[in-house]
């Protein structure tokens, strides 16, 4: 694709902000950072416009909390279409690592990841949203 160089007007002190935010994400120039950010809004954008995602949700739970993994697979079950696979690691005696690979619709995936976060017994629940890049 043909890159286009265009100016930006910007306060002095919006472009300290700017740069020192590049340094710690460790982007090597301005344009990089700057295209990445106009990606997330564009992709944060198609999420709300019910678009087609991938992702991950992460969930760590207690294994000894009642009924709590029948919840979850009951859950799983219930969304199989989004699912394209799972992994699980037992971290301790008590407590496991899920990470569910996700596929569909960006409003349905949020409803996974919500009825599993709210399932008592786990500790913490993430869901982490992407997409291919087509469009944008
Ligand atoms: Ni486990």
């Amino acid at each position: 694709m043909a890159l286009v160089r265009f100016g930006v007007s910007i306060e002095n002190e919006l472009l300290k902000k700017f740069d020192n935010f590049i340094k710690d994400k460790q982007y090597t120039n301005r344009s990089e950072a700057f295209r990445d950010l106009i990606r997330q809004e564009l992709v944060q954008k198609q999420w709300q416009s019910g678009a087609k995602v991938v992702g991950a949700i992460t969930l760590i739970y207690d294994h000894h909390k009642r009924e709590l993994v029948n919840k979850l697979m009951d859950i799983q079950h219930d969304f199989g279409e989004l699912i394209i696979s799972s992994q699980h690691v037992h971290l301790d005696h008590h407590h496991c690592l899920e990470i569910i690979a996700v596929k569909g619709v960006s409003q349905k995936v949020q409803k996974l990841a919500d009825s599993l976060k709210a399932v008592k017994g786990v500790k913490h629940g993430a869901l982490s949203m992407s997409t291919t890049g087509a469009g944008v």
